[in-house]
């Protein structure tokens, strides 16, 4: 069976991921190798990502990671059929970062060269653990910068937003929480650790609301900023009073709120479009309890759930190599050789 080799090359935000995927005549792709190098500690005492650092890391750890991933595939530059690197949408310099350095892969080694969009990539990776993706599926992509329901026809030319944050990415919310709380930076591990070990009980022990869920809202949007503001003035009444904060109640009854908005709107969506697979990506997809409800909710509604693991979950080189694959078992013609980063790529 005919079969390439897909270098992904992921510069988009803090982590420098580059992976390799085979693809098979028949669509089938299979994993072979994911190496991410993370400058997160270097902002973890920002609370967030700082572009300046962020671009400078992907600049030294880039070439490093590439080779490591060869080398775990024990396979040289010259046996890679095509690159792949992520155009779009992130950091302005961390985005050029790995589109410079792609280009003068794809040109030293003479490969063609796709620039692909970072948000379709958490979609198109759910296929190297779970097989090709059914046509159409929707996508629950949540991260720390985007939190949206996609339908998606085709992962890399047909994909349709029909929801979208107006405000907070649900990621960015768990971060702003957990600093809130004095929790370390990204909040959503430490947050989901409190969650899980407070028990079922203190989901509910705390009544935070659940944005656009009213009658007239949006169906399919998302806000996480009236959230994230009833948890501060619930913190801070605490402390004027000079209670105690009971963080693992505070965490657990926040985490009940974005599972339950996510996953009440992604599945009524999926139901009334009549699409009967979900896929759920991006780094919040690795929380337990968003895991969880959507397994219940989706059983119910019978709807097929479909989410990665947690290591192809967050920002990975494996997710942009999958897209790539998926755009070489197409025969899509490879990017103008004059493509530029786009941080606003929709
Ligand atoms: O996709 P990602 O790695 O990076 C982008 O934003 O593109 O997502 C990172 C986000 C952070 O906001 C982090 O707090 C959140 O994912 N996150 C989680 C969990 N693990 C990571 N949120 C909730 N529960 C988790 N277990
Ligand atoms: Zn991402």
């Amino acid at each position: 069976e005919a079969s390439a080799l897909v270098l992904g090359i992921e510069t988009s935000c803090d982590e420098t991921g580059a992976g390799l995927v085979e693809v098979f005549g028949d669509g089938r792709v299979r994993l072979v190798a994911d190496v991410v190098a993370s400058s997160v500690e270097q902002h973890a005492r920002f609370g967030g990502v700082v572009p300046e650092i962020a671009s400078r890391a992907h600049l030294e750890a880039l070439t490093p990671t590439v080779r490591r991933a060869l080398v775990d595939a024990g396979c040289r530059l010259r046996d890679v059929d095509a690159i792949a690197v992520t155009a779009g949408p992130g950091l302005a310099g961390a985005l050029m970062v790995g589109v410079a350095a792609a280009k003068a892969y794809a040109a030293a080694a003479d490969k063609p060269l796709y620039g692909v969009n970072h948000l379709a990539g958490h979609v198109a990776v759910d296929a190297l653990e779970h097989g090709p993706l059914p046509k159409p599926c929707l996508a629950l992509l949540v991260s720390g910068g985007h939190t949206q329901l996609l339908l998606v026809e085709d992962v890399a030319s047909s994909v349709r937003e029909i929801g979208s944050t107006i405000d907070d990415a649900a990621g960015e919310a768990y971060d702003k929480v957990a600093r809130l709380l004095d929790l370390p930076y990204p909040g959503g591990p430490p947050i989901d650790r409190l969650a899980r070990a407070a028990g079922a009980a203190a989901r509910d022990s705390i009544a935070f609301p659940r944005g656009l869920t009213g009658p007239r809202d949006s169906r399919h949007d998302f806000s996480f900023s009236g959230l994230k503001t009833a948890v501060a003035r619930w913190v801070e009444g605490r402390r004027a009073a000079g209670e105690p904060v009971d963080v693992a109640s505070v965490a657990a009854s926040f985490q009940e709120a974005v599972a339950d908005v996510l996953t009440a709107k992604a599945v009524r969506a999926a139901a009334e479009l009549g699409v009967d697979t979900l896929v759920v990506s991006g780094g919040v997809a690795a929380n337990s309890r968003l895991g969880e409800l959507a397994a219940e909710r989706c059983a119910r509604a019978g709807i097929r759930l479909r989410v990665p693991p947690p290591r192809l979950c967050t920002d990975n080189g494996a997710m942009i190599a999958a897209l790539g694959a998926h755009l070489v078992a197409a025969g899509a013609p490879p990017s103008a050789p004059g493509f530029g980063a786009d941080p606003a790529l929709p």
